[in-house]
């Protein structure tokens, strides 16, 4: 008879995650592996959740803790007090936490003192710069992992900077790829790009990071820029609620050449992005998403964590001032990538690598040679 292994938890709270998780849960479903999904309710629109989860074909979760938004302390706190209780409740064999986002960082401090394994898919990435909210959640949430799942190279160097035991670092690829190589064949630009009257020739735009939107100063600053770039190729901007009030007093408002909408479901925002000429953000993700549809991206932001995406991909980090001219550029050059290959292991099997180390790790085997040579492989080169 098949043992019964432990049940693992995913614990999501946001909208990366939802994107990171599908993989590796699918990886896990095809290993037998028992699993549920933990939804914190950070997000809770249905564009920023619901829609996930239909687009992904995530299942339903266990629970939703619906703690919804708040502070960095209320939400963090809500948090903690809603995980402690399911995670006490469903007794897993390991929690898998995603990406750097406050949901990543209450789960893994509530198993650190509950003494429950966790595992951190996207482990190692750094911007270096403390001031932002997701920085100090990866280094902590690194800082407290039994195992570590990284998706790029240089972040083995940086989790053995910080005195993380490598033997407990996986180098395994990047699960937001696999879930773009899924999507890939239903990703059609025409039905929504005639839905929302742009020409063939457009930018897309999506601004989050609350140094970007939260400061009126710093949102005026980027709405100019952004309306600049309008006056050379229209620019259609699927919104996050955050700042939405914010970038609107600045002047970010549908108007001849901008189009400002609420955020896209999965499949229609990466449809979106596949047609563009030109891609606009401070996101994470889409740095990622377009150096793999070979789609120029210009990053509204000093530094990123994903720096790979500069030296294998389409990205150049912008300032404000510089974004106009950086544009016309970008349209004129098209997609240039200086490598000419996609990063390290962007093959769409980041999920079921995850997947076999964890059934692994669960049975008390010895881990997956495969993941250690890798891993290896990489800190050699
Ligand atoms: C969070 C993550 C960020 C990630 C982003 C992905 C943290 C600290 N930040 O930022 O790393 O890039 O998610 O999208 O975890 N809101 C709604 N409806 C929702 C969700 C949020 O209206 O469904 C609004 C609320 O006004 C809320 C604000 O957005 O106060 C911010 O939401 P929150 O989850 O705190 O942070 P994000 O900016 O979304
Ligand atoms: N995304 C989406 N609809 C949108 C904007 C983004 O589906 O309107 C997807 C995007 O393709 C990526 C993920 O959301 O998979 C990134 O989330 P976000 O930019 O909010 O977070 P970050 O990656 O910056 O943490």
């Amino acid at each position: 008879m098949r043992e019964r292994l432990p049940l693992v938890l995913h614990v999501l709270g946001a909208r990366p995650n939802f994107v990171k998780a599908a993989p590796v849960v699918r990886g896990l479903t095809e290993l037998g592996v028992p699993q549920g999904i933990i939804h914190t309710g950070q997000h809770y629109d249905a564009l920023m959740s619901d829609v996930f989860f239909a687009d992904l074909g995530l299942p339903e979760p266990l629970a939703n803790l619906a703690v919804g938004s708040g502070t960095h302390a209320k939400q963090t706190a809500a948090l903690l007090v809603g995980l402690e209780q399911v995670v006490q409740e469903h007794d897993p064999g390991l929690v898998v936490v995603y990406g750097d986002v406050n949901s990543t960082l209450a789960a893994i401090l509530v198993c650190a003192k509950l003494g429950v394994p966790t595992a951190h898919v996207e482990a190692g990435l750094r911007s270096f710069d403390r001031g932002m909210p997701e920085e100090v959640n990866r280094v902590v949430t690194d800082a407290l992992a039994d195992l570590l799942f990284a998706t790029s190279p240089e972040a083995l160097s940086h989790l053995a900077r910080e005195g993380v035991d490598p033997a407990k670092v996986h180098l395994v690829g990047n699960p937001m790829i696999d879930s773009l190589t899924a999507a890939l064949p239903l990703l059609d630009p025409e039905p929504v790009r005639l839905r929302l009257r742009m020409p063939e020739r457009y930018a897309v735009g999506t601004l989050h990071r609350p140094a970007n939107v939260d400061d009126p100063d710093a949102a005026r600053e980027l709405v100019e820029a952004v309306t600049e770039v309008s006056r050379r190729i229209p620019v259609v901007v699927p919104l996050h609620p955050r700042g939405r009030e914010r970038l609107a007093a600045a002047g970010l408002v549908t108007g001849e050449n901008l189009t400002v909408i609420d955020p896209l479901g999965y499949v229609e925002f990466l449809s979106l992005v596949r047609g563009a000429s030109l891609v606009v953000t401070d996101s994470g993700g889409v740095q990622e998403e377009t150096t793999m549809l070979g789609v120029p991206c210009l990053t509204l932001r000093a530094n990123t964590e994903r720096p790979i995406t500069i030296t294998h991909g389409t990205n150049r980090l912008v300032t404000p001032a510089q974004l106009p001219a950086a544009a016309e550029k970008a349209l004129a050059d098209g997609a240039v990538t200086p490598s000419g290959d996609l990063p390290p292991l962007w093959d769409g099997a980041a999920g079921p690598r995850v997947a076999r180390v964890i059934a692994a790790w669960l049975r008390g085997d010895s881990l997956s040679p495969a993941a250690h040579t890798l891993s290896a492989s990489y800190k050699k080169g």
